[in-house]
């Protein structure tokens, strides 16, 4: 008697099967390293989950009969769970390319956002457009992810620091949640910047985020999450702290931007709140490392930031998995800082410039990246009872991926069951899974 009766797709003659089977929660320090590799193995999905995953004879022994619908042979490639990116800018206006003679020329991030550009002139343009256009250009990133490996994304607002414009971003989010095959979960950043308006008060926009935007963002079930810009002339950490607070009281789970640049005191603000992660971190000392794992912070690190930033300054990846930090990956997909959809190159600059391992990397970007948010007992593994969201590579081993940079690696993406990427191309009605 097999133990499974329906099987809609099985995938034969996995080469090596990354499975990150684990226990339910982050993966710290050497942990990291245990990715759950079986060779030779298949997996059979029904109904948009996985049924039964391991060595190929003991999958099909556990099947028999069931008679899949649809079988595809991986042909020895590698396959992994699908990649999931945790800390996005996904829904906004236009592009900033005319930023990079500015880089060029030295002119820093911070000083480009201090002159009303940067991160004010995308918040001009996407006030400015029109929903269908914000849900254009987001939904072109996501097929961009889709491409890439990507299946489930993280994806928040600030881009309008109003209520009205927030609104309007988070909206646009959740019509591509229910529209494109990517699972998105929502987050509310109205405290991104200090709008123009509130220049000469941004105690103000405070008051305003607090005590307007968050109860309607909150009851209107907008947003699941609640993020915000901890930086020297930005937010404080008694802002951040107040707004935070804020945001839990109406039931919001919290993330932090802590030490992109400075040194604030964000990652200890993170660890003193538990905050669900902390992200960027690339000025986070001792102390904040010492908070981040106090509190069960999960730290989402965004090498391609660094790489895009080009200060030369890189998370202390290897100091926070010692010290038993989970750490996750993830694009930091935005117009300024990072304008990339592709988890590959992060993977490449983690490995590059974090220094780490092929296997930890894997961990970041996957299980740790689900937890990170909230989202580590749907996906992130391979394992029954788990979407079956799976990525077949055109590489028979991990290393390879990070290795060989700069293009794509991404065979086939299976998004809830449905095979939504063949052979590196979109398939045609990319219907929600
Ligand atoms: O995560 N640091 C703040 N926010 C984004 C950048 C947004 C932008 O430059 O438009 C970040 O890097
Ligand atoms: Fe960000």
């Amino acid at each position: 008697m097999s133990d499974v009766k329906t099987v809609d797709l099985l995938i034969t003659n996995i080469g090596k099967c990354l499975t990150l089977a684990g226990p339910k929660r982050a993966r710290i320090g050497k942990e990291m390293r245990e990715i759950g590799e079986i060779e030779e193995a298949a997996i059979a999905v029904a109904n948009g989950k996985i049924v039964a995953v391991g060595r190929e004879e003991d999958v099909l022994q556990q099947i028999k009969g069931a008679n899949p619908a649809r079988t595809i042979d991986a042909n020895g490639r590698l396959v992994t769970p699908g990649l999931v990116d945790p800390h996005t800018h996904l829904v906004h206006g236009g592009s900033r390319e005319h930023e990079l003679a500015l880089k060029i020329e030295g002119v820093p991030y911070l000083e480009i956002l201090a002159q009303g550009g940067g991160i004010l002139s995308t918040v001009r343009a996407t006030r400015k457009a029109s929903e269908e256009e914000l849900y254009a250009q987001a939904y072109a990133s996501l097929n961009r992810m889709l491409l890439h490996g990507t299946t489930t994304v993280e994806a928040k607002s600030g881009y309008g620091l109003s209520l009205e414009a927030e609104r309007k971003q988070l909206r646009v989010a959740h019509r591509l949640d229910q529209e494109h095959p990517i699972d998105l979960v929502h987050t509310f950043m109205g405290a991104h910047a200090v709008p123009d308006e509130y220049k000469s008060n941004p105690d103000r926009y405070v008051d305003l985020i607090i005590e307007e935007m968050i109860p309607v963002i909150a009851s209107e079930g907008l947003a699941e999450f609640c993020d915000i810009f901890c930086e020297r002339g930005v937010f404080t950490v008694e802002q951040s702290r107040r707004i935070l607070l804020a945001a839990r009281q109406h039931g919001l789970k919290l993330k932090i931007h802590a030490d992109e640049i400075e040194a604030l005191g964000g990652s200890e603000l993170a660890g003193e709140l538990r905050c669900t992660s902390a992200e960027h971190l690339m000025a986070t000392g001792d102390t904040g490392i010492e908070s981040l794992k106090n509190g069960g912070v999960i730290a989402v690190l965004l090498p391609a930031t660094s790489f895009n930033l080009a200060t030369g300054r890189y998370a202390p990846a290897r100091k926070m998995i010692e010290e038993g930090v989970a750490v996750a990956l993830s694009t930091d997909y935005n117009p300024g800082s990072s304008p990339t959809e592709s988890m590959q190159i992060v993977m490449t600059c983690a490995s590059l410039y974090l220094r780490m391992r092929p296997e930890e990397v894997l961990t970041a970007v996957t299980i740790n990246a689900a937890y990170a948010i909230d989202r580590g007992e749907q996906v992130g593994s391979l394992e029954v009872g788990k979407k079956a969201d799976i990525v077949l590579w055109n590489s028979k081993n991990l290393e390879y991926i990070p290795y060989h940079f700069g293009v794509n690696h991404v065979d086939t993406v299976i998004k809830s069951g449905k095979v939504v990427v063949e052979h590196g191309i979109l398939t045609t009605s990319c219907p929600k899974a």
